[in-house]
């Protein structure tokens, strides 16, 4: 198993017995999720997508060599690629690209022969708006368009603005360098796409946003960027079965919901996911949209926060350590790191760090981490009093990630339905557009209009 959970340091918060009594829920949940009998069982289709993707089975026929030769043909033809969407059509692709990439992947793309690529269409930011538009100035650009409605007003705002300036630069062969990642026949996206003859990619019906990493919402953009999609999905389509069983000791990704659940109802109400790399961090924002989004509703859930360490020691350490006794910790660790560096010594020690000479920074980062963990916890004898769970990975690649993402989300299900939620709908997404829809006098929101002016104004 790629992921393996250690809860050594959940001593003295969860016992042994607890997750032996929690087992026939999980095991309940696993029968709802497997047989579809459970909430939202018309939004099942990731389960099975790792394989369907590989298989080309159903909505997916053809799609991953198309996905493939798009990538190519954006790489060879494109100084710069803007992809365009919010939430789950965006999150997942950009978590990916920087994890395995890092933070600053544009800053290689000459030097590896790909395209830069930006994304926008996740916020009504109008300085960042313009900030975007000044990359693509004098270059060669293709634009992605993600949407699975084809009517998010961020997204669909951006896209008029690019479609514009595709159309300006390349004319009537301004359709070869829009690819639009949408409903396969519902939306104004895809009436958009047949009409101007964009290539189009599938979101099916039974994957929600935040499930749709794995298709070419998250492949395409990852593609681009030179990352290997075939070992993603392989690594997915391992962490699909061995989350297959409904043996929770059998079973490390109900392990971990079973824990989560464990902690939550012991009043534990944050989940802190951490991380030890820079380049993890949208990883982070990504998992906090899966279970923000999948689990807080009906006046429940466990709240996702994160943190990457140790930066966020000098920010957040401080409260963890010694603040509210209301967060737990899951630490996300990889083993071995490709990109290592050695700490040479320094003759005259003027700073006084040659007891770090002599060896890789990953073994720094290492004791950071150890040393962390027991400050953190009842372990250490420090007072510390947050439990942790520690998700240990070999190491950080294409394989491990594809794995860990599938896993994050087949727990993600297995802890709403242990929850009692629906975690595959999002209706309190809904009241922020209304109202916003309504202060811009969107027709049809007249009346709503009237209410909200007067309210805002006390
Ligand atoms: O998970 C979800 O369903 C959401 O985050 C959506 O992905 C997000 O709201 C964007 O929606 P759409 O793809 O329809 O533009």
């Amino acid at each position: 198993m790629a992921v393996k959970v250690n809860s050594a340091f959940l001593d003295g918060f969860v016992r042994e017995d607890e997750l032996t009594n929690i087992a026939p829920q999980c095991a309940l949940a696993h029968e709802a999720l497997h047989s579809g009998t459970g909430a939202g069982n018309d939004f099942l289709g990731w389960l099975n997508l790792p394989s369907d993707y590989v298989t080309g089975a159903g909505d997916f026929k053809g799609e991953l060599a198309r996905v493939k030769a798009a990538a190519q043909k954006i790489r060879k033809d494109s100084e710069v690629v803007i992809v365009l969407g919010i939430g789950g059509s965006y999150l997942g692709a950009r978590a990916v690209i920087e994890a395995l990439k890092g933070t600053l992947y544009n800053s290689t793309a000459k030097k590896e022969g790909r395209p830069e690529l930006y994304f926008a269409g996740s916020s009504l930011s109008p300085a960042y708006m313009n900030e975007i538009l000044s990359l693509v100035d004098g270059r060669d650009f293709s634009v992605i368009v993600v949407s699975k409605s084809g009517t998010t007003t961020e997204t669909a705002l951006a896209f008029r603005v690019f479609k514009k300036l595709v159309e300006e630069k390349y004319g009537d062969k301004a359709n070869e360098r829009i690819y639009a990642v949408t409903d396969k026949a519902r939306g104004t996206l895809k009436g958009l796409s047949d009409a101007k003859g964009y290539e189009t990619f599938v979101i099916p019906d039974n994957v929600g946003g935040r499930f749709s990493v794995l298709t070419a919402v998250g492949l395409l953009p990852i593609a681009v960027c030179g990352c290997d999609i075939d070992a993603l999905l392989k690594g997915a389509n391992v962490a699909m079965k061995d989350s297959s069983v409904p043996d929770i000791a059998k079973n490390e990704c109900y392990k971990y919901a079973a824990l989560r659940n464990i902690l939550h109802r012991k009043g534990f109400a944050i989940e802190m996911l951490v991380s030890y790399e820079n380049s993890f961090m949208m990883m982070n924002e990504w998992f906090k949209q899966l279970y923000g989004e999948s689990e807080g509703k009906d006046g429940k859930g466990i709240f996702p926060a994160s943190a990457v360490f140790s930066t966020d020691l000098h920010s957040l350490g401080q409260y963890v350590q010694d603040g509210s006794n209301i967060i737990f910790e899951t630490v996300v660790w990889f083993g071995k790191t490709d990109k290592d560096f050695f700490l040479e010594d320094e003759p005259d020690n003027a700073d006084g760090l040659n007891f770090l000479s002599g060896q890789n920074m990953s073994n720094v980062n290492e004791k950071a981490f150890q040393g962390t963990l027991l400050a953190h916890t009842p372990k250490g004898g420090d007072g510390g009093k947050t439990p942790n769970v520690i998700l240990e990975i070999p190491k950080l690649d294409e394989f491990e990630l594809g794995y860990l993402l599938y896993f994050f989300e087949k727990a993600c299900a297995i802890s709403g339905y242990m929850l009692g939620v629906n975690p595959f709908d999002q209706p309190g997404v809904e009241s922020y557009k209304k109202n916003m829809f309504a202060l811009l006098g969107k027709s049809g929101f007249e009346k709503e209009k009237e209410i909200l002016l007067a309210k805002l104004k006390g």
